[in-house]
């Protein structure tokens, strides 16, 4: 089945960019997914073929019509009637591997990209639009996001990654970093590969990367540990869930 991507943006162009290389390239080029893109602009009604307008109650910037938004939406929902429609947005929901594998696993996505200040709004409520972010920054559109969004699905498309366990051992596909990895020279800047790894013994091996993903998560991102660990034992987290509460 072909992974069907349909991008809603001003700028086309900048599609497949490095999503046309490599690995998600040769998948383009094979049709493990198809890529649309949906030019905004051609969904305006006036003869300067306007998308956007200044913010309701004043301040910088200009943003992008409701009215030419839902007819660009409208559009794409009638192509691909069965995908989610994600709005890229620093105002979204972070964007998580958990999410990137339903999506994935679907049809397809069609994917909206703002520019300027943002949506109105009330295009949300008017349309069935997930809002997604893919962390707190602030990019000047929603094209890199959308880029990020789809080389994240089209990597686990069946038969696109080479080696089937390199999904599944990652970073975040149990909730933790993944534990860190070294090749050859043994001995670099006088900096040595770990023993245990040269040892040959792949229980030892496996200990130990555990370990390593576990002391690298909690060490580098708590909010990732706490998780980890709640969703292991769910009464702990729940007793120090409310712990916290009375602390506040
Ligand atoms: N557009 C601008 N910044 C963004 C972000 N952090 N995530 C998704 N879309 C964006």
């Amino acid at each position: 089945m072909t992974f069907a991507a349909t991008v809603l943006t001003l700028y086309p162009e900048m599609f497949p960019g490095p999503l046309g290389v490599s690995l998600a390239g040769r998948a383009l080029a094979r049709g493990d997914w198809s890529l649309d893109t949906v030019q905004i602009r051609d969904f305006a009604t006036d003869k300067h073929r306007t998308v956007d307008d200044t913010p309701a109650g004043g301040g910088a910037g200009m943003v992008l019509k409701a009215d030419v938004l839902s007819a660009a939406i409208d559009h794409a929902r009638a192509q691909q009637p069965d995908c989610p429609v994600l709005a890229m947005t620093p105002r979204g929901t972070p964007l998580t591997q958990a999410r990137v594998r339903e999506l994935a696993a679907g049809p397809g996505v069609t994917v909206l990209c703002g520019r300027f200040e943002g949506f109105d709004e009330r295009i949300f409520a008017g349309r069935d639009v997930e809002e997604v972010s893919i962390g707190d920054i602030v990019l000047s559109g929603g094209e890199p996001a959308a880029l990020m969004l789809l080389d994240a699905c089209i990597r686990l498309l069946p038969g696109v990654m080479g080696a089937p366990s390199s999904g599944s051992e990652e970073s975040f596909e149990d909730g933790l970093l993944e534990y860190p990895h070294y090749t050859r020279p043994v001995e670099w800047e006088g900096r040595t590969i770990p023993e245990v790894l040269r040892s040959g013994d792949h229980a030892k091996i496996a200990a130990w990367r555990k370990h390593k993903a576990e002391i690298d998560t909690r060490s580098r991102r708590p909010d990732l540990w706490e998780r980890h660990v709640g969703a292991r034992v769910p009464s702990a987290s729940g007793a120090r869930q409310e712990t916290k509460d009375q602390d506040t």
